[in-house]
């Protein structure tokens, strides 16, 4: 693989500017920004809430994955709670109601309205409770609007099974949009040949899914939703669990991930998992990207001390500059392994500069924090009445009380016994997370647009075969002009 240009040595974001291309795109809805995150799987929007505890929970994850980028969900918590933060993304939407409200056809119309009222649903109707077999479909215009009749039984008003189209349980999505549209019908539940219960798709949220095309979502129409486990303890009965709870895709995330710890979680995890997508990290030079490539990382995470709340380069004196990094690494692995670029953004046009040098997505924590959908409360200041959120590193004093939380012995005992590599800061609180992602997603098709591409795929291929055809240099004085407002 090639070797990192001198220009490169010592750099990060703040030291390049690239050279505007005459522009192509008629309209901004040609530009498409399309990234692989691992081997397997790309993101429309080719950015990640970071796996911190002030950053991605379920909340983070389910809106990430809805703006058509993923978020990966902390591990300072529980094997079980951090399962049930992925179970919520991952229920939270899709095609397919996989556990549909159901009643059996004793039941009263009293209970039916109540379900459908709550909930605003139909209700799938079982041959007796649990049973989990069908036998007809109760919807809100088969039962009398008007108030009485409470003690009768569903089955009197249901639709039978006999006169209800339905559909096998590996139905694609375009058959069911088929036999929807085909008999003018809004509902179609999933069986086998002996009626058993697989699911419901309906019409509404078909039209929902076509209404968002962007929304980063699996075979079934489910959100995406990533996960970090650590690479020591309980890290595999964690991973189960997670795989258990649906997850798309693992980070094993360690402050040194070009380590023995590593090789050994890496090699345990592949007896285990051998078809999980898995992303390593986090490195920042050539040596490290080779090493996480060789043992078999669906993707490379790069950063050692960009991030905000980061304070590895002042106590320790290790790291690489961001910029830097991710070059090293993509001389070193090119387009084998896809690159996470992760740490250090501060304005979006990080964003592109990271990607145009050789990384296919970026991940993100101070950016994205501070927001409704990142954890923790609004803090109101008495005196000015701001609101503020923490933001917070892993490696915190406390963040490392969060993880104390944890059921993995060796993480407790390693936060207990090393020092703090990270600090806590307030976050003007900044509304929707929504609001953040339009931006960023509008200045990345500006800047695929002034590179003169349709694409940010073809943008990043024109730049990072040959960056500095493209990359200005900064003095300080065309800092001073680029970037002091
Ligand atoms: P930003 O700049 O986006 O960075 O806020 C997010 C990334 O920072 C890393 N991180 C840490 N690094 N000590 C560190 O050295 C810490 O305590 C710490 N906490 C988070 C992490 O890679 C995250 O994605």
């Amino acid at each position: 693989m090639g070797v990192l240009e001198s220009e490169f040595v010592g750099k990060t974001f703040d030291d390049f500017l690239f050279r505007p291309q005459k522009g192509v795109a008629l309209s901004r809805r040609e530009l498409r920004l399309t990234s692989p995150l691992t081997l397997n799987l790309s993101l429309e929007l080719p950015v990640i809430s970071a796996n911190m505890d002030s950053v991605t929970g379920g909340a983070m994850a389910k809106t990430m994955a809805l703006e058509g980028g993923i978020g990966f969900v902390h591990r300072a918590m529980t094997i079980e709670a951090q399962a049930d933060e992925v179970r919520r993304v991952k229920r939270s939407y899709g095609y397919v109601v996989e556990q549909p409200f159901s009643l059996p056809r004793t039941a009263t119309l009293g209970e039916a309205r109540e379900i459908i009222r709550l909930h605003n649903t139909s209700v799938l109707i079982e041959d007796t409770a649990g049973s989990g077999i069908l036998a007809g479909l109760l919807s809100a215009r088969d039962i009398p609007w008007f108030p009485g009749d409470e003690e009768r039984t569903v089955d009197e008003f249901m639709t039978p099974i006999e006169r209800l189209h339905t559909g096998p349980p590996d139905v694609s999505l375009e058959q069911a949009e088929r036999v929807l549209y085909e008999n003018r019908i809004e509902k179609l539940p999933l069986i086998d040949s002996s009626r058993r219960i697989h699911g419901l798709i309906t019409k509404k949220d078909i039209i929902l899914h076509q209404q968002r095309p962007h929304v980063s979502k699996d075979g079934k129409g489910r959100l995406r939703a990533g996960a970090a486990i650590g690479a020591r303890g309980d890290f595999l009965d964690r991973t189960e669990a997670l795989i258990e709870a649906g997850v798309d895709v693992l980070v094993i995330d360690i402050a040194h991930g070009h380590s023995e710890v590593m090789e050994q979680a890496m090699k345990q995890f592949r007896n285990r998992f051998s078809d999980q997508e898995v992303i390593c990290g986090n490195v920042g030079t050539a040596e490290g990207a080779i090493f996480l490539k060789d043992l078999g990382a669906d993707a490379i995470k790069v950063g050692i001390g960009p991030g905000r709340g980061c304070r590895t380069r002042l106590e320790t004196a290790a790291g690489v500059p961001q910029l830097q990094a991710i070059r090293e690494a993509w001389c070193a692995v090119g387009e084998e392994v896809p690159i996470i670029a992760d740490g250090g953004v501060r304005q979006d046009k990080d964003i592109f500069l990271a990607l145009a040098c050789g990384a296919s997505t970026v991940m993100m924590g101070s950016a994205l924090s501070g927001t409704t959908e990142s954890p923790g409360t609004v803090i109101v200041d008495p005196a000015t009445g701001d609101r503020k959120k923490m933001y917070r590193g892993m490696t915190s004093p406390q963040a490392v009380l969060g993880a104390l939380y944890s059921s993995d012995e060796d993480d407790i005992d390693e936060a207990l016994n090393t020092p703090a590599e990270g600090q806590e800061i307030q976050i003007p609180f900044r509304g929707s997370v929504v609001d953040i992602l339009h931006r960023i997603r509008g200045h990345l098709r500006s800047a695929v647009s002034y590179a003169g591409e349709r694409t940010l795929t073809e943008a990043r291929a024109k730049i990072v075969r040959d960056p500095f055809q493209y990359l200005i240099p900064l003095s300080e004085p065309s800092r001073r002009e680029s970037y002091d407002r």
